[in-house]
């Protein structure tokens, strides 16, 4: 008997189901599920669960799709309260479509392979391994079993019909892993642009250790939230190595990450080791490009993708994209352009390179300069060698972190030129977090007590000096 199925939003597909044994009456639920499945032409199934079609029972029925690579039959499986007893920390994206949402499809991440146990129909217990598109199923009709619908699951807006077949003409047959290195939230703005796109998948991320910090890297948070397969290192030896090379990457991408990749790592991605620097490569290689665009006063800067070789940002080009920088440009917003700019690049970067569709250009090393690491004290004013302009650059270039800074003493004496007194050199850390030029001087507008929260120039002139 075919049975009517359910259509969201009907309140019953939001029933758990039950567990069962089996007896007649489930048998012939089974029986009638099963003509149901195969008797839906357009589009077909290759599921169906109980509360489909408004019962309470936990049964599913799959169908597991001939292969003729594999020598493999078309088979209709009933499977009483399956359960899944463990699951891949492989995931693919695909997407998905359910005969209780007709007309619509979305990408829904889910275990590659999974183990599972159930009933068969006779009642006879099973255990059997599924991967890929059996696996994705079982998945998606246990779910149902719950009250889920694969729209609770889908990353990004559904598609109709339509939108899905010009996207898989396009390409989505690819389906591309990937090995994400970063640590910062810059890091995790290239590591999302990425997660959201189909075809793509993040197979591990490998955040670094911040011995500075209690905190988690963001980027550990951003696969925390996503429920990818994570990694926080100190350093990339043997052991860190064997994990890497175990997701099988395409490519291996380090945006913002800190640590080197050694030459083992490089050889172990599929296609290539890329990495995406925010500067015009060979301009500004080294840990800090942004803060030395600004403090030189450049008016432009870009990102640049290379492809990783055993030297410091020296790998080939692939791609590189200008943008302007602001008269207001700080650090802060200086690298989110630059990463926002690069992960749009480096989702087409990725399908051309997977389609052997890119040349690489080498970097003209005549024409390298290079850029230091940061520290505290690079922040600090020189009043007496630095000029009002550079003092300016250096605000912005040094902001959030770790701010131009000076001492309430020094700031006194150099910058408000009062007569200096011994008992006025104060030395507690004041930052200044915002001043502009007007006719050549420095006028500071905003400014942050070491400790304290950041004030403007007026509340600190009032309330201390
Ligand atoms: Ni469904």
């Amino acid at each position: 008997m075919l049975l009517e199925i359910l259509k969201s939003p009907d309140p019953r597909l939001r029933q758990k189901g039950s567990p069962v044994e089996a007896e007649p009456g489930v048998q012939e639920l089974v029986q009638n599920l099963k003509e149901t499945l195969l008797a839906q032409k357009d589009p077909e199934g290759v599921g169906l669960a109980a509360t489909q079609v408004g019962r309470t029972e936990r049964v599913i029925i799959v169908r597991e799709l001939a292969d003729e690579k594999k020598n493999r039959t078309e088979k209709v499986m009933a499977l009483l309260n399956p359960q899944v007893l463990s699951q891949s920390f492989q995931t693919t994206k695909e997407y998905e479509g359910c005969l209780s949402v007709p007309g619509y499809y979305g990408l829904v991440s889910r275990a590659e392979k999974i183990k599972v146990t159930a009933l068969e129909e006779n009642g006879r217990p099973i255990k059997f391994r599924a991967e890929g598109l059996l696996a994705r199923t079982i998945l998606h009709e246990i779910d149902h079993l719950e009250g889920i619908l694969f729209t609770d699951r889908a990353e990004g807006k559904l598609l109709s019909e339509e939108e899905l077949d010009s996207l898989l003409q396009q390409n989505l047959s690819l389906n591309l892993r990937i090995v994400f290195f970063g640590s910062s939230r810059y890091s995790t703005l290239v590591a999302e642009s990425l997660h959201n796109q189909p075809g793509l998948t993040l197979a591990l991320v490998v955040s670094q250790e911040h011995q500075l910090s209690s905190q988690p890297p963001a980027l550990e948070q951003f696969a925390q939230k996503y429920n990818l397969k994570h990694l926080r290192v100190a350093k990339l030896g043997k052991e860190e190595t064997e994990l890497i090379a175990e997701a099988r990457p395409d490519f291996l991408i380090t945006a913002d990450f800190g640590l080197k990749i050694p030459p083992s790592l490089l050889q172990c991605p599929r296609i290539a080791p890329l990495n995406v620097h925010p500067s015009l490569l060979p301009k500004y290689r080294g840990p800090a490009p942004g803060p030395a665009a600004i403090l030189q006063g450049e008016r432009e800067s870009g990102i640049t993708i290379i492809q990783m070789d055993a030297g410091f940002d020296t790998g080939a080009v692939i791609a590189q994209e200008r943008f302007p920088l602001d008269p207001q440009e700080t650090a802060a917003s200086f690298y989110q352009k630059a990463y926002e700019l690069g992960a749009k690049r480096l989702h087409k970067v990725l399908l051309q390179m997977a389609e052997g569709k890119i040349v690489l250009r080498a970097q003209d090393n005549n024409q390298a300069t290079y850029t230091s690491k940061i520290s505290k004290v690079c922040g600090r004013v020189k009043w007496e060698e630095d000029s009002p302009d550079y003092i300016e650059r250096m605000i912005r270039a040094y902001y959030p972190w770790p701010g131009a800074w000076t001492t309430i003493g020094e700031l006194r004496k150099f910058y408000l030129k009062e007569a200096y007194l011994p008992q006025t050199s104060d030395p507690k850390r004041l930052k200044l977090l915002k001043g502009h030029l007007r006719e050549g001087k420095l006028e500071l507008a905003e400014v942050q007590i070491e400790g304290k929260k950041p004030i403007s120039w007026r509340q600190f002139q009032a309330g201390h000096l």
